[in-house]
C-alpha cells in the first residue's frame, strides 16, 4: 500500500543573521529553522536582542549581515509590543483598516474571519479603548493575522496580562497553529515558553547561547527545571 511522505515544509530560515547599530552588536550570527506549524520561544535577558531579531525576521529592519528566507514581509504577520491599533475605533473598524492597509482582496471576509476566531464578534463596534487588556491584545494580534500569514511573529504578547487572560490568549494563537500557522515569540516567562513552545532561541547580548527544545535545555544545564537550566547555562556563559 502507498504510503504519503511526510513534507516538512520549512516557513521560516534565518542563516547567520546579525545586526549591528552605530558599530554596537545587537544581534550576532542567529542561525535557525522553523517549521509549517513549529512554535519556537525567544527567551534570554533584557537587551539579549530580542525585539531587534524579530524585528529582522519581520522585514522591518535590514540585517547587516546573513540570509532570510522568505525576506520581507510577504507572508509574515508581525504583533510588535507596542500596539499599531486605534483605541478610538471600533474592533471591526480597527480589522478593516489593516485589511486594507494589507492589500487583503476580500477585506470584508477577513474581518469576518477574525471576529470569529477572536470570539469577539458581540463587542465588535465596541471601541478598542473600552476592551480590556486581554480582549486588546487579541484585537492586536488579530490585526498581524488579517492578511493570513504562514508566519505569526509576536513581541511578548502576554506580557501585561493576567493567568487566564494568558491562557485564553493562547488558546487563539494555538488555533492557528494547528491550522498550520508558524509562530516565534519573545517572552521573559520560561514557564509560557515551556508550555507552547517546541523550540527555544536563547539569546544574551545578542549570542544564540542554545537552540533546542526545553528538554535538551534541561540537559544542557544539568537541571531538572527549565527556569533554573535558563539560569544556569546564562551563568555558564558568563551573563
Ligand atoms: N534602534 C536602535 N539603535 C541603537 N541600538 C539599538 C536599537 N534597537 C535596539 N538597540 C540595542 O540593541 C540591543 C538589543 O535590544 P533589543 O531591544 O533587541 O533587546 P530585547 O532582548 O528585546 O530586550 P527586552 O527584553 O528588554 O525587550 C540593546 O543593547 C539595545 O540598546
Ligand atoms: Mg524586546
Amino acid at each position: 500500500m502507498a504510503r504519503s511522505a511526510k513534507l516538512v515544509t520549512v516557513a521560516l530560515e534565518a542563516a547567520g543573521l546579525s545586526k549591528r547599530f552605530a558599530g554596537r552588536v545587537a544581534v550576532h550570527n542567529v542561525s535557525f529553522t522553523l517549521k509549517a506549524g513549529e512554535v519556537l520561544a525567544l527567551i534570554g535577558p533584557n537587551g539579549a536582542g530580542k525585539t531587534t531579531l524579530l524585528s529582522m525576521l519581520a522585514g522591518g529592519l535590514a540585517p547587516s549581515a546573513g540570509e532570510l528566507h522568505p525576506s520581507g514581509a510577504a507572508g509574515i504577520g508581525w504583533v510588535p509590543q507596542q500596539t499599531a491599533i486605534y483605541s478610538k475605533l471600533s474592533i471591526a473598524e480597527n480589522l478593516r483598516l489593516f485589511a486594507r492597509l494589507e492589500g487583503v482582496t476580500e477585506p470584508e471576509t477577513a474581518v469576518d474571519a477574525m471576529l470569529e476566531q477572536t470570539g469577539l464578534r458581540e463587542r465588535s463596534d465596541d471601541a478598542v479603548g473600552r476592551l480590556s487588556g486581554g480582549n486588546r491584545q487579541r484585537v492586536n494580534i488579530a490585526v498581524g493575522l488579517i492578511a493570513n500569514p504562514a508566519v505569526l511573529l509576536l513581541d511578548e504578547p502576554t506580557a501585561s496580562l493576567d493567568p487566564r487572560q494568558r491562557a485564553r490568549l493562547w488558546e487563539f494563537i494555538n488555533l492557528r497553529v494547528a491550522a498550520g500557522t508558524s509562530v516565534a515569540f519573545a517572552t521573559h516567562e520560561i514557564g509560557e515558553a515551556e508550555r507552547y513552545a517546541s523550540q527555544l532561541l536563547l539569546l544574551a547580548d545578542g549570542e544564540m547561547l542554545f537552540l533546542g527544545s526545553p528538554a535538551e535545555l534541561c540537559t544542557a544545564a544539568q537541571e531538572g527545571n527549565l527556569d533554573r537550566a535558563f539560569l544556569a547555562l546564562l551563568a555558564a556563559r558568563g551573563h
